[in-house]
């Protein structure tokens, strides 16, 4: 069922219980009070009831007027004898026996039947005489036409206005929604290759508008995805495309005949290479992938920083020896934090090689690791060149190399700092890079409130 129908519906129905009560009020005050006055007025006919023993009687029970109705009065004996009554009454008591009697013990106001319409009758003892009754009666015919012309005014007043209102609440509904509708056929057309720049957000400043502006900027946020998405399968097929052109090439030389033992051995070894580069790619993809969707692994435990980072250090000695370049560790020996140390090696070998690479003969490259406050940072600086202006911004993205860096053909395929990055963001924390004034390139981890308590 469509919600513009729902609504008049449910608007229909609470309308018309809310009106029904109040007409139910309406009616049963009008008629309590209705009632008040006849019975006040029966009293007052009860109370000349001693008029009517004079054979004259000097009051009618009749009250002047066209339209007012017809009292009736009778004075009634102790044997239950009409001894009076005013000019209508008849000489039968308008009460049965056993009302009578009742009435002799206490005052008596009863509605009851009588020739076939409604009847109120008041009875009291008559004053003086004991046992004797002064009966009053009124016809309440024209107080039921009063009660059930109201009543039928109102329930067909009631009726035009539930309609009415369950009318204008479709109606209302309806436009209300026709945005709705509108949104609903722009995002039904919109197909996952090609997400439009944006649904029309309605001018009406309301929640409807609100709507239409959180779906832009979802299909914002979808589409800057989906770009990502589509270049980073780009970048990830031009990057394994070279390896496995490399591959191929050694093992079609090698399956060439007549090669020696040498260059069979020196192609093997080419191409083992070439596989562990791939294998290297298709590692850092899955971490980051992994790290995309919040899932990779960090165990983090109580590490030692110093020593984390002096066995880092040891572990880069050969080649460092080689490249001519020293490693000082900077970090209070008693340095403690919460951390994964294979991920937090992980990233600080990444940061150490590219230190290595960029580091002129001579210079040396600082690992340091401090507490602030309760975050720990940890930072790796060299005396190269440091990055390129205008790539700084872009240093963490992922295959993305200046392009110095690609034509020289050398590091890996621009995963690496993107890779530090997704470790940072994995232990709650984040990763940034500055050049130095003096020269050199600083990269530092953020890991907060990682600092363990003694
Ligand atoms: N310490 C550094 N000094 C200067 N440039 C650097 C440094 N570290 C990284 N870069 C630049 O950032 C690029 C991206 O680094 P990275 O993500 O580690 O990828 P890769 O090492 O595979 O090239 C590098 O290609 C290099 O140009
Ligand atoms: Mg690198």
């Amino acid at each position: 069922m469509s919600i513009r129908l729902r609504l008049a519906i449910v608007f229909a129905i609470a309308s018309a219980i809310l009106l029904a009560v109040g007409g139910w009020l309406f009616v049963s005050v009008l008629s309590s009070s209705l009632m008040n006055s006849i019975d006040s007025q029966l009293a007052v006919q009860a109370g000349h009831g001693s008029s009517y023993l004079t054979s004259n009687p000097t009051i009618s029970a009749t009250t002047s007027g066209t339209n007012a109705p017809e009292y009736v009065v009778q004075v009634i004996d102790g044997a239950n004898r009409v001894r009076a009554s005013s000019a209508e009454a008849g000489n039968q008591p308008i009460l049965l026996p056993a009302v009578l009697g009742q009435a002799r013990a206490h005052e008596v106001l009863i509605t009851q039947k009588h020739d076939g319409e409604d009847q109120r009758v008041l009875a009291q003892p008559f004053p003086g005489r004991s046992s004797w009754l002064v009966l009053a009666g009124v016809s309440l015919e024209s107080f039921d036409t009063t009660i059930s012309r109201v009543t039928r005014e109102l329930a067909f007043g009631c009726t035009l206005f539930v309609l009415v209102a369950a009318l204008g609440a479709f109606v209302l509904a309806r436009s209300a929604l026709r945005p709705v509708e509108r949104l609903r056929r722009e995002v039904a057309t919109l197909s996952e290759r090609t997400i439009p720049e944006a649904v029309g957000v309605p001018r009406t400043h309301d929640e409807i508008a609100d709507l239409a502006t959180t779906m832009n900027k979802l299909l914002m946020r979808l589409r800057s995805s989906l770009e990502r998405e589509r270049s980073l399968i780009a970048d990830a097929s031009h990057e394994l495309r070279t390896p496995f052109a490399v591959l191929r090439g050694e093992l079609e030389l090698a399956q060439r005949p007549g090669r020696s033992r040498e260059e069979l051995l020196r192609a093997v070894t080419a191409a083992a290479e070439e596989a562990a580069r791939l294998n290297r790619i298709a590692d850092d993809l899955l971490l980051l992938s992994r790290g995309d969707q919040g899932q990779l692994p960090v165990h983090p435990e109580v590490t030692n920083v110093h020593q984390l980072l002096t066995k880092i250090a040891h572990h880069a000695e050969g080649r460092l020896q080689a490249a001519g370049i020293s490693l000082r560790v900077d970090a209070p020996s008693s340095l403690s934090a919460m951390l994964d140390p294979d991920r937090i090696r992980q990233a600080i070998d990444n940061l150490v090689d590219n230190a290595l690479r960029f580091s002129p003969i001579g210079c040396d490259i600082t690992l340091a690791a401090r507490a602030h406050d309760k975050d720990l940072e940890l930072e790796v600086a060299d005396h190269g060149p440091g990055f390129p202006a205008d790539f700084l911004p872009h240093v963490f993205e992922r295959f993305r190399r200046p392009d110095s860096s690609r034509s020289r053909n050398e590091g890996g395929a621009g995963l690496g700092l993107a890779i530090v990055m997704t470790i940072a963001v994995a232990h709650g924390g984040t990763a940034t890079a500055v050049n130095r004034p003096e020269g050199g390139a600083i990269v530092r981890l953020v890991l907060p409130n990682a600092i363990a308590q003694a």
